[in-house]
């Protein structure tokens, strides 16, 4: 098909349309790491940003942050859990800034445990946080997210989904079903116009990271990515903005891994013959 538009007019609108300025979004897990750094990637393009969090100090403190640097943002305290709390938060983004363009959910826990005596009770709860919390929450924000013209939601899972480790059952298991969630949500809501998307991070030094690993297991992760380091939220943020903005609006239903080549590294060593 052939767009017989002029192309100087089409331009115009490219960017126009590309540019966040004024949009708003949500981004559930704001207070703390990946989520904080989305959240100042958003603020910083001029996007209102509705930083929602478990923590309200957290949330609070980052979008104090946000409105140091002249950005504009709300906080509220939101359990992805919580339908009461997912309502509220939607509300506030309608009453604040009138709808929703972008949803960002980057909430998320980690119970690391071995699966021969696995307690079921974490095991829930990762999914809980992991996956429900991740649907619930979309699908509350479905009905404001098909009322924009640039709908996007984007879903925070990790590595883990699609690579085993030990004591990484949990927490795997339901990134996985995060990634498989958000490919489906893409396939169902392209009807009305919203696209979602999946980052599957790799080692991104953030608290819930570095509460998970030692100096000297994070000197042996970055040892076995090419990029010889482990990630900023900052690159993550990067990601994440470009997917919800309109450069990416034939972008839908994936999982994109943001891992310094990681997850397609056999090894990182050259492969040298003895002759
Ligand atoms: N850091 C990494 O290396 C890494 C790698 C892959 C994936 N991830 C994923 O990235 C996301 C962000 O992780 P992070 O490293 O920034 O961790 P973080 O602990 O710094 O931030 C997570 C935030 O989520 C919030 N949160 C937890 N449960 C919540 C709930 N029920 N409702 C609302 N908010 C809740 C926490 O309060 C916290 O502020 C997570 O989903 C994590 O699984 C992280």
């Amino acid at each position: 098909m052939t767009d017989d538009r002029d192309p100087k007019a089409l331009r115009r609108d490219w960017m126009r349309t590309s540019t966040l300025e004024g949009r708003v979004a949500l981004v559930a897990g704001g207070g703390s790491g990946i989520g904080e750094a989305i959240a100042h990637a958003f603020a910083a393009n001029g996007v209102r940003v509705i930083v929602a969090d478990l923590r309200p100090d957290m949330a609070d403190g980052v979008a104090r942050a946000i409105k140091a640097e002249g950005g504009e943002a709300t906080a509220v305290g939101m359990d992805v859990c919580k339908q009461e709390d997912i309502d509220q938060a939607l509300a506030k983004a309608e009453s604040a800034y009138g709808g929703l363009d972008m949803l960002v959910n980057s909430a998320g826990v980690i119970a690391p445990q071995p699966l021969v005596d696995a307690d079921l009770g974490k095991w829930r709860s990762s999914f809980e946080v992991n996956v429900e919390g991740a649907l619930m929450l979309a699908r509350s924000a479905l009905q404001l997210l098909k009322a924009s013209p640039v709908a996007s939601v984007v879903n925070i899972s990790s590595l883990a989904g699609g690579r085993a480790y030990a004591n990484g059952g949990s927490y795997g298991t339901s990134k996985a079903a995060l990634i498989h969630l958000s490919r489906t949500m893409g396939v169902e809501w392209a009807e009305h116009g919203v696209r979602v998307n999946v980052i599957s991070p790799g080692s991104v030094l953030t608290p819930l990271l570095l509460a998970n690993m030692t100096r000297e297991t994070q000197a042996a992760r970055a040892e076995r990515i090419p990029l010889g380091r482990m990630g900023a939220p900052r690159e993550i943020a990067d990601l994440a903005v470009f997917l919800a903005s309109p450069m990416a609006s034939y972008i839908t239903a994936q999982e994109i891994c943001c891992d310094g080549g990681l997850s397609q590294a056999l090894m990182v060593q050259k492969w040298q013959s003895d002759s």
